[in-house]
């Protein structure tokens, strides 16, 4: 009985620490990880939503980037760390849904593990080729592809990242299979593109928005029904007979699961504050994000979306994989 007593006012005294610490929340510096290289669409987000925390929240809010494993290792970092506000994961559709799928021993559950702050951006994905590839749309890609598939190099940030799941629904659809080849972040991706090492990437629009402006690479379709703003000659997968080439990753805030849900409230709050900020719109809008509005802001719309896009594209990419 004593002994009974005794866990329970332990339990008590820790719940009233764990109050007050969130009270004060956040009392020093945060980690944001960010699961792949620095310079990449994750880094940049992720670099954004700091600041806005930094400026709503008054502290510190850095970025460490921790990549391999086409992000499961950051995630994973962050999934074990302590669950007091003090680490926090800047996640997308591959590491906090779809990982799983691709890797059977993840040693996280994306669902289970995180709870989600609230999403911070979606962006289409381009198709992207070297300066001097062969082709000038999608069409010309296809028939170039198909002839010389065995030659391609195509560059993804790993195992289940979005630029792989975004080439594995383009390259099942067209028939091929390439050499895939793996990096960090796609910002490398787009470095050894440059080099002329690799000959096309699938990257959310921001990975490549300033090169393909400068005419350093080619951008030869979006993955999406409807064109980028930023890139409004480009045409989509859709209007060019590929609509299976349909993908537009979602960026978002976790923490790990346990975190007082007061801290994770104020997290959400100073997300949501902002994300309606004009400059922070202005900047999102210029790398060629869809804006989050309003009602998707917070937790349970992206828990929600990550049940939805999971049941949504774990069949579709397990049928594009099988093919
Ligand atoms: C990156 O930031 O490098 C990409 O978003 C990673 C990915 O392709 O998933």
């Amino acid at each position: 009985m004593a002994r009974h007593l005794m866990a329970a006012a332990i339990l008590l005294m820790a719940a009233a620490i764990n109050g007050a610490q969130a009270e004060d929340y956040p009392a020093h510096t945060v980690t944001i990880i960010v699961p792949f290289a620095a310079g990449g669409p994750a880094d940049i987000t992720a670099r954004i939503v700091a600041d806005i925390f930094n400026r709503h929240l008054g502290q510190k809010f850095v970025v460490e980037n921790i990549g391999g494993a086409g992000g499961t290792i950051g995630a994973l970092r962050a999934a074990r760390a302590a669950p007091d506000g003090y680490t926090l994961l800047s996640g997308h559709l591959g590491t906090n849904a779809l990982a799983s799928a691709f890797y059977p021993d993840l040693g996280y559950d994306p669902q289970k593990d995180f709870a989600a702050v609230g999403l911070s951006a979606e962006y289409p994905e381009l198709l992207v080729v070297r300066k001097d590839f062969p082709a000038n749309n999608l069409n010309e890609f296809v028939a170039y592809a198909r002839a010389n598939a065995a030659k391609l190099n195509v560059g993804h940030a790993g195992l289940g990242s979005v630029s792989y799941i975004g080439c594995l629904l383009l390259n099942s659809a067209i028939g091929i299979k390439p050499t895939l080849v793996p990096f960090t972040g796609t910002a490398p991706v787009l470095n050894a593109m440059l080099g002329g090492q690799i000959d096309y990437e699938c990257d959310p629009v921001l990975g490549t928005l300033s090169q393909v402006q400068a005419g350093g690479v080619k951008a030869l379709a979006v993955a999406a029904k409807k064109r980028s703003p930023m890139l409004p000659d480009v045409p989509t997968s859709y209007e060019q007979g590929f609509p299976e080439f349909d993908c537009a990753p979602f960026y978002g805030v976790f923490a790990p699961s346990g975190t007082p849900q007061p801290v994770i409230d104020r997290l959400a709050e100073a997300l949501d504050k902002g994300l309606g900020e004009e400059q922070v719109q202005k900047r999102l809008s210029d790398l060629g994000a869809e804006l989050i509005e309003p009602g998707r802001r917070g937790p349970k719309p992206l828990a929600d979306l990550i049940t939805s896009e999971s049941a949504r594209l774990l069949p579709i990419l397990k049928a594009a994989a099988e093919k």
